[in-house]
């Protein structure tokens, strides 16, 4: 549930960076890859301008399969100064084949006064429906949450998963208690934590939980938080497609079960 506006949106929704900067022949299991997402019952969609051809992929993707009233898309302003920010928010727009968005986030906190300011305009304009912040570092959450404090922006997108949990420390306490909604990005530590599972097995209690992967278990542990609004794993392989949405349906993680996997990533 998003704190500002008691809007629900799924947890699991999915990402693009990587995923979704592909040469033609690359769109084909991208399709797929939206198809069964769309199929879930997921929504949530996070792009950028800065993710190469992502916004042109996603947007021709959307259109193909006339699923953009069914997407609720986030993208990003990454610029240096408004001049820049206005062109590439109607670049984005274009790129995306729509006329707006559902987040409009400040990418990386880059010239976020000015920035974020811009994106506000945009939601009067009925441009974009929330506002956010993000970042993907345990090394800028400080900074992050004194602008979140100071300026209470709908929505923060920030890294955490089972072996990067500094977001507990302050900023997933803090989203909380000042009703401004979260989305994770780097669930899977971009990649790195299937590495430290290969040939493992899941823990006992995995099945009990309704988990059958260690891909579900992630971004169970993830939406588990309290704070946690939405995670955006990104794949570009429908069948991981699959597997990340069956993380969506399930019970909550225990404290028990969280404290045993942060010990095991540590
Ligand atoms: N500053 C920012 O605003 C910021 C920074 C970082 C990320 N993000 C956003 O967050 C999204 C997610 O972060 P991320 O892409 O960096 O990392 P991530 O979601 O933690 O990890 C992505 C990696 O996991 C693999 N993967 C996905 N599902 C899998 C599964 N079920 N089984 C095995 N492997 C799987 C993917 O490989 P395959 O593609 O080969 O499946 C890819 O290599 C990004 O796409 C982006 O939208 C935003």
């Amino acid at each position: 549930m998003i704190p500002a506006t008691g809007e629900s949106i799924p947890v699991i929704g999915m990402g693009t960076s990587g995923s979704f900067e592909v040469d033609a022949a690359g769109r084909e299991p991208l399709q797929e890859v939206l198809r069964r997402f769309v199929a879930g019952g997921a929504s949530v969609i996070d792009t950028s301008p800065n993710y190469g051809n992502a916004e042109d992929v996603l947007g021709d993707l959307m259109a193909e399969l006339g699923v953009r009233d069914r997407i609720w898309l986030a993208t990003k302003l990454a610029a240096d100064d408004r001049a820049a920010g206005e062109a590439q928010f109607a670049q984005s727009l274009k790129r995306l084949r729509t006329d707006k968005v559902e987040l409009l986030a400040v990418h990386n906190l880059r010239d976020w006064k000015t920035q974020l300011a811009y994106a506000r305009e945009l939601k009067a304009r009925g441009k974009t429906r929330y506002v956010g912040l993000t970042h993907y570092v345990d090394s800028k959450h400080a900074e992050l949450a004194d602008i979140m404090a100071a300026e209470k922006p709908d929505f923060i997108q920030i890294n955490y998963s089972v072996s990067t949990i500094n977001a507990e420390k302050r900023l997933l306490p803090l989203a909380r208690d000042t009703g401004v909604a979260v989305m994770i990005n780097r669930a899977f530590d971009d990649g790195r934590l299937f590495e430290r599972v290969a040939g493992k097995a899941l823990p006992g209690w995995a099945a009990e939980a309704g988990v059958t992967s260690w891909a579900q278990l992630f971004l169970r542990f993830v939406i588990s938080h309290p704070a946690v609004t939405v995670v955006i794993p990104a794949t570009g392989k429908p069948d991981r497609q699959s597997d990340n949405l069956k993380a969506g349906r399930g019970r909550d993680l225990s404290a028990a079960e969280r404290a045993e996997l942060v010990a095991m990533f540590a």
